[in-house]
């Protein structure tokens, strides 16, 4: 029997209603139009399907959407603002950290929660963010550059800020 849960993603409440066993990575692709998400192994073994749940990176496959009653999601829809992209997703492009794409949301939204955690990460730590997050196409060194430039961009603006006193984020 479905039952009605209320969530918040990517800043937007939503109340919806949800089969017992109906995946969170479901709920999003499927009822809610974000295929953004991917959906690959259905396992929790490639990482296609990471999200950011109350701030920690999780596989969406494994989570029930009726686990997420009441709590806040973070999608790659949610990563772009009016002022462009988010410094992850643009160090991404630039890098050349992005082939195929498939693996690219899950990828982005992993460096996303470790640079939130940690926004001067050394490679071992990148490297352990990034381990539950599989991609067919890179060889892995070009998505290590662009967590580490997104790092290096974040720090700079928050040097800015600093500097110039504006104190809000951008
Ligand atoms: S689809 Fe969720 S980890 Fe592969
Ligand atoms: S870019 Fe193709 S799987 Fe990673």
């Amino acid at each position: 029997m479905k039952r009605l849960i209320r969530l918040t993603i990517n800043d937007r409440f939503f109340e919806v209603a949800v089969e017992p066993n109906q995946t969170l990575v479901d709920l999003l692709r499927y009822q809610l139009g974000m295929t953004g998400t991917k959906k690959g192994c259905e396992l929790g073994d490639c990482g296609s399907c990471t999200v950011i749940l109350d701030g920690k990176a999780v596989n969406s496959c494994l989570v029930l959407a009726m686990q997420a009653d009441g709590r806040t999601i973070q999608t790659i829809e949610g990563l772009e603002t009016e002022n462009g992209l988010h410094p992850v997703q643009k160090a991404f492009v630039e890098k050349g950290a992005i082939q195929c794409g498939f693996c690219s949301s899950g990828m982005i939204l992993s460096a996303k929660a470790l640079l939130d955690e940690n926004p001067n990460p050394d490679d071992l730590q990148i490297r352990s963010a990034l381990s539950g997050n599989l991609c067919r196409c890179t060889g892995y060194q070009k998505i290590i550059e662009a967590v580490k430039s997104a790092a290096q961009s974040e720090n700079t603006r928050c040097t800015c800020q600093r500097s110039t006193g504006s104190g809000e984020n951008p």
